[in-house]
C-alpha cells in the first residue's frame, strides 16, 4: 500500500524511485518551469521528469539549486533525444544535458524514442555511463515489447524503466505483463491524457464517492496498479491536487471499471511511426 507522495519503488537494481512526479514537457524554459518545479519540491514531489527535447533542462536545474532539498532526497529524470542517438553522440548528450542542470550524476536516463537502427549503440553509450556511476539507474521510453526483446538480445543491462503513454483509454496490459515478467518498471506519461478524460462519465462518478477529482482518481489508479506516474502542470494548485491521493483507495471493483475504459487510444504517437 503506497501511502505518501514520497514512497518509491525499487528498481532492479536496487535505487529508489518515487511513485510519483512532475512532468515539464512544453513548460518553457525560463520563470515558467523554475517555477512549477520550485512549487513540486516545495510542495513534497521529489521526482523530475525532464528531457533535452523540452529545452528546460537549464531551469530545472535553478530550481533544484532554489529548492533547498539535498540532492540525494531527489530523483531527475532526463533522456536523450533522436537527433542525438548513436555511441559517441549518446556520451555527448549526456554530459550537454547535465552541464544544463547543473547535476554531478543523474537519477535515471532513458532513451526516448526507439529510433531504429541506433537504439542499440545508443543503449551501449548509456550502459557505460551507468558502468561509470554517471547515472544510478537506467531506461528507455516508448518501447513496445518488441523494441524491448531486440534491445534485450545484446543488452549487458536490462533497463530499469519502460516510460510510455498510459492512461485510462492506453492501459498498455501485455506491455505491462512483458515488464513486470522482466522487473522493468512501468512509467505513464501523459497520465491524464492531456486533460481529454477530466468529463468522462465513469472517472466522474467514482470521484464524487471520494469527494475527489478526475486527475486524482486517474493518478491513484496508475499508483494502484504499480505504475509510476509524472503529471504535468505549471499551476501549483493543480500541483497540489494531482498529489493528494495517499488518503484514499480504490476498490478492485473501481480499479476494474477504469481499466475497462481502455480503448487503445492515444494522444501522442505510436512508437512504431514515430517521425520526431
Ligand atoms: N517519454 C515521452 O515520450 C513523453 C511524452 C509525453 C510526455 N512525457 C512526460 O510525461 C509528462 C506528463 O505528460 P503530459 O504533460 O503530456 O500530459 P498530462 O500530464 O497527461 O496532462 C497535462 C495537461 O493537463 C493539465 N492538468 C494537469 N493537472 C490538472 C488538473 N488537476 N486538472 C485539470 N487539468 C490538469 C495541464 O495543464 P496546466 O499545466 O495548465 O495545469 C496540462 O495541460 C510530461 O510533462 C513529460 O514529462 C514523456
Amino acid at each position: 500500500m503506497i501511502k505518501s507522495l514520497q514512497d518509491y519503488t525499487v528498481l532492479h537494481n536496487g535505487v529508489k524511485m518515487p511513485w510519483f512526479g512532475l512532468g515539464v514537457y512544453k513548460v518553457e524554459e525560463g520563470q515558467e518551469v523554475f517555477n512549477s518545479v520550485k512549487a513540486a519540491i516545495k510542495n513534497g514531489y521529489r521526482s523530475i521528469d525532464t528531457a533535452s527535447f523540452y529545452k528546460n533542462e537549464d531551469g530545472v536545474g535553478e530550481a533544484i539549486k532554489a529548492s533547498g532539498v539535498p540532492r540525494e532526497e531527489l530523483f531527475i529524470t532526463t533522456k536523450v533525444w533522436n537527433d542525438d542517438q548513436g555511441y559517441e553522440s549518446t556520451l555527448a548528450a549526456f554530459e550537454s544535458s547535465m552541464q544544463k542542470l547543473g547535476l554531478e550524476y543523474l537519477d535515471l536516463y532513458l532513451i526516448h524514442w526507439p529510433v531504429k537502427g541506433k537504439y542499440k549503440e545508443t543503449w551501449r553509450a548509456i550502459e557505460k555511463l551507468y558502468k561509470d556511476g554517471r547515472v544510478r539507474a537506467i531506461g528507455v521510453s516508448n518501447f513496445h515489447i518488441h523494441h524491448l526483446e531486440d534491445l534485450l538480445d545484446d543488452a549487458d543491462i536490462v533497463p530499469m524503466v519502460n516510460q510510455v503513454e498510459y492512461h485510462p483509454s492506453l492501459t498498455q496490459e501485455e506491455l505491462h505483463e512483458y515488464c513486470r515478467k522482466h522487473s522493468i518498471q512501468l512509467e505513464a506519461w501523459s497520465p491524464l491524457m492531456r486533460g481529454q478524460l477530466l468529463n468522462n462519465p465513469v472517472l466522474m462518478d467514482i470521484a464524487k464517492t471520494y469527494n475527489k477529482t478526475v486527475p486524482q482518481v486517474i493518478l491513484r489508479w496508475d499508483i494502484q496498479n504499480e505504475v509510476v506516474t509524472i503529471p504535468k502542470s505549471i499551476k501549483e494548485t493543480r500541483i497540489i491536487e494531482n498529489a493528494d491521493i495517499f488518503d484514499f483507495e480504490l476498490t478492485q471493483a473501481e480499479m476494474d471499471k477504469i481499466s475497462s475504459l481502455n480503448e487503445n487510444k492515444r494522444v501522442g504517437t505510436n512508437p512504431d511511426s514515430f517521425d520526431l
